[in-house]
């Protein structure tokens, strides 16, 4: 039975923690610019894909935003919370991103979007030092002061509902504890400062207290947790996450899967970054790096399966670096090296190098993210939205099972999930029906 779906009516907005970052300010300006009619919205499959419906025969292929009922562009409002005191045009001056043939365009809307004062703390986040933050009292506190946020957010900027994204800077590693496995233990922790209850959490729980879906676009465990999913279940909002899948690693999902498709082994995969911008020079503090590093080494794992295949995979050596080098700004270098083998075991080599722009890449994923999470809130659904894993480097799943980061498997889920949403057939691929096989 597919669920109902309310209609999108009225304004969503969209409060994002890292408002003046790279990232947001090239989502929301070029969300500006989309609106203008100025740019066109490439990279967003709900603004730009088709879905096949029915048969082939049946030549039926709406946009995907013309068969799921999404929120128009137009009915986007940005607001979200920032650790320096500036605004989004200020940002993205500052993250250097687009060109200011681009930006002026939007200069005056840019310049509308302010954020409120962020909750942090550097010992979460060693290379910055921001000083438009809340006054660090307990972790209650500061979470209560989050959704004092939203609600007065919600009634100033008059939004019929709200979407959060997490698209600030990465923070230390922290791997669940014992604080994070029930929400009595977590609530507990919030009244008691525990010191594994980061900044990026105390924004989730006031998100899903105050009923807003949460996507987490960084690697740390934010809201992938027993705390959270509890959390999430109790108010009936959906959670995604995480780390937004860009550059190097979406190039990983697309290739190690055609190698293995083929039954090639790999004897290792060497990737190296040459990265200038701020999120660059986060990155550089190992304890940030580890959270990236343990999301990027995951993908070839669950897509290769080692254990399956020990002959072709069993003695892969996988690296992962990121190197911080200012001159490059957001225009990120990443090097693979991949030693793959072949028939009897003849060895061969591939090399990619790819240029490309990081927030470029990453606006239209936290666009799709945002009207496919206020899709899953208006369609009722709760917890981990599974389904979305296409855009994440470390998709969230339910405890127990491994993620799929094959980009093709993901795309089939994302596109089958929407059809189940509109009560159409799923389709398997499999076309018997067009042959008289027997
Ligand atoms: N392609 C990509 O750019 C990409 C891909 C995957 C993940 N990410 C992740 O997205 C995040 C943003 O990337 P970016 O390039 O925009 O980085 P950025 O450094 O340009 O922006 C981060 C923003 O977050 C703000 N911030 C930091 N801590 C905060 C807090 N506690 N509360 C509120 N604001 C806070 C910073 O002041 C900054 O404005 C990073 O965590 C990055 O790892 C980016």
């Amino acid at each position: 039975m597919a669920p109902e779906i309310d209609n999108p009516k009225g304004k969503v907005g969209v409060l994002i923690p890292g408002l003046c970052g790279a990232v947001s300010t090239t989502f929301m300006a070029g969300v500006e610019l989309v609106r203008r009619n100025i740019k066109k919205p490439y990279g967003s499959l709900t603004q730009m894909q088709t879905i096949r419906i029915g048969k082939r025969t049946e030549h039926r292929n709406p946009l995907i935003k013309d068969f799921v009922p999404l929120a128009n562009l137009d009915d986007l409002v940005f607001g979200g919370w920032d650790i320096f005191d500036m605004n989004a045009y200020e940002g993205a001056k500052k993250a250097g991103v687009l060109r200011n043939e681009d930006l002026e365009k939007v200069k005056d809307f840019m310049e509308t979007i302010h954020p409120m004062k962020g909750v942090f703390n550097q010992y979460y986040v060693k290379k910055l030092n921001g000083d438009y933050i809340k006054q660090w009292g307990s972790k209650l506190e500061l979470a209560n002061e989050v959704m004092e946020d939203i609600k007065e957010f919600k009634k100033e900027s008059g939004v019929d509902r709200l979407v959060t994204v997490w698209a600030a800077s990465t923070e230390i590693y922290i791997p669940p504890s014992e604080v994070h496995l029930s929400l009595e233990n977590f609530e507990r922790g919030l009244e008691e400062n525990h010191k594994d209850i980061s900044p990026s959490m105390i924004y989730a729980y006031a998100a899903l207290k105050s009923g807003v879906p949460f996507i987490n676009g960084a690697p740390g465990t934010t809201v992938d947790f027993p705390a959270m999913y509890e959390l999430a279940d109790k108010m009936h909002v959906p959670i995604a996450g995480k780390d937004f899948k860009t550059g190097q690693t979406l190039m990983k999902t697309i290739i190690a899967p055609g190698l293995k498709a083929r039954m090639l082994g790999i004897d290792g995969w060497f990737s190296t970054n040459i990265l200038g911008n701020r999120d660059g020079e986060v990155l550089d503090d190992p304890e940030s790096f580890k959270s990236k590093e343990t999301s990027k080494l995951s993908v070839l794992e669950t897509i290769l399966q080692p254990d399956m295949y020990p002959d072709l995979y069993g003695h892969l050596y996988h690296k992962v670096r990121i190197n911080y080098y200012p001159p490059r700004g957001d225009n990120k270098e990443g090097w693979d090296n991949i030693d793959i083998f072949g028939w009897l075991g003849y060895p061969m080599q591939i090399k990619i190098n790819f240029l490309c722009r990081d927030s470029i890449l990453a606006a239209p994923v936290v666009l799709d993210l945002v009207l496919f999470m206020d899709l899953a809130q208006r369609a009722h659904l709760k917890g981990i939205q599974e389904w979305l894993s296409f855009y994440f480097k470390s998709p969230m799943v339910a405890p127990g099972l491994y993620p799929e980061n094959d980009l093709f498997i993901q795309h089939t889920k994302l596109k089958n999930f929407l059809r189940y949403l509109m009560g159409e057939e799923l389709i398997t691929h499999l076309g018997v029906e067009y042959y008289d096989l027997r």
